[in-house]
């Protein structure tokens, strides 16, 4: 693995700010920086659209990320569908899924909002034209963990889909995949949707390995990709029933007298001008972690987060959770008397330090640990080092005194 410390050099802003907050977004890579304003200064033109030069080469540059994600995730670049973010590559599948009357959806109650309020908007709503679709909830024990059991005796006649996440952004717990997708795909005819947002980058996805139906996944987060980017996977046979919502340019392939016929998977699903820079962003930031190699990234995340929560276990008045031989690259936890935002501000003001406070877009797994006012989380990548863990350490320990 490249050094920390020359890792550390391809982030600048790290000269000003102990970041502990990648779980929300992650820093971009400076050569990220530099191929975005590469795009905007030598080769600025829209994609699918121009003859002239420059718009083949943008055009082939956002092909080239569709390879990189498929090569990285073990899929084909037609599985690749290019999105905002995780939240929109969800709603895909959730307006675009063909449900039927009575289907059930299986989530936990440890998902983040964008992988719960998706499902639960259908059966309030029934927007995708069917009524009664439900949504049954496997409950995860209090460290954040679903038995894969649980999801076994949800599973009726009735049941479509499960969608769960892969490492839960607010506790860290981290589930047993592939014993689920086992599970799904015991019954024909059930899919599994898996959220990767806090995982991918940080360990690495097969699909074909996990056997997942469906990955949601940011390019902003594990990947070090720039913000508005993330991506769906979907196998293909599955991606040509979804139907596309986001109808306009780039998605038809003719349109004659009220009747339009459907560009190809993926493409039906990418209306209108792409994040062009965003996405070929993305391509170097993949090049980026490829090259520290993602094993290492997880072997360095995973020590730093035990150092982390061990540090952490031995401060009186310090309240952790999750299992530490569970929890992956987040630690979540809480002063005793404290509300988690003012540990948050008071970290960044007298230290520099930023860490997430609050719900985490994740109520029920929050009301689950009995943090009824949200917690602490700090979240790691492959630039922090012992000495932002040390740093985070200390000046808890002072705080700590100030609410005891
Ligand atoms: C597990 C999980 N799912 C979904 C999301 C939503 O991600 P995005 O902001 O890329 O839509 C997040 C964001 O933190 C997350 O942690």
């Amino acid at each position: 693995m490249k050094s920390s410390k020359d890792i550390r050099k391809d982030f600048p802003i790290l000269n000003n700010i102990i970041y502990l907050d990648s779980a929300s977004t992650s820093l971009t890579p400076k050569i990220v920086i530099d191929e975005m304003n590469d795009y905007y200064y030598n080769y600025n033109a829209n994609i699918g659209r121009g003859a002239y030069r420059t718009a083949i080469k943008s055009g082939q540059k956002v092909e080239e990320t569709r390879e990189k994600i498929a090569k990285l995730i073990n899929s084909s670049e037609n599985e690749i569908i290019f999105t905002q973010n995780t939240t929109s590559a969800i709603n895909i599948v959730a307006n675009g899924f063909p449900f039927e009357e009575n289907d059930n959806i299986i989530i936990s109650n440890i998902e983040h909002h964008s992988n719960s309020i998706p499902w639960l908007n259908l059966e309030k709503n029934s927007d995708n034209g069917c009524n009664n679709i439900n949504v049954k909830i496997a409950n995860a024990n209090s460290q954040g963990i679903i038995d894969p059991s649980t999801v076994s005796e949800l599973i009726d006649s009735n049941t479509k889909l499960v969608a769960i996440t892969h490492v839960s952004n607010s506790i860290g717990s981290c589930q047993d995949i592939k014993e689920i997708s086992k599970i799904v795909h015991e019954h024909d005819d059930i899919y599994l949707l898996v959220d990767v947002a806090q995982s991918i980058g940080h360990m690495n996805i097969d699909v074909k390995d996990i056997n997942a139906d469906f990955i949601a996944a940011p390019g902003h987060k594990g990947l070090l990709g720039p913000t508005g980017t993330g991506f769906l996977y979907g196998k293909e046979e599955l991606l040509k029933k979804l139907i596309p919502k986001n109808l306009g340019g780039g998605t038809i392939t003719n349109l004659k007298n009220h009747e339009f016929k459907l560009e190809k998977v993926p493409h039906r699903f990418e209306g209108g001008t792409q994040n062009i820079s965003g996405i070929i962003g993305l391509g170097k930031a993949i090049d980026y972690i490829i090259d520290i190699g993602i094993s290492k990234i997880e072997k360095h995340s995973q020590e730093l987060t035990k150092k982390l929560y061990n540090s952490l276990s031995e401060i009186d008045n310090v309240i952790l959770y999750g299992n530490p031989e569970n929890i992956f690259s987040i630690v979540s936890f809480n002063i005793k008397g404290a509300n988690p935002y003012d540990i948050s501000k008071i970290l960044d003001e007298t230290s520099n330090i930023c860490v997430r406070s609050g719900f985490h877009c994740a109520i029920p797994s929050l009301n689950l640990i009995n943090a009824n006012e949200g917690s602490i989380r700090a979240s790691i990548h492959c630039y922090n080092n012992e000495d932002d863990i040390k740093k985070l350490v200390e000046s808890l320990k002072e705080i700590v005194i100030l609410f005891s």
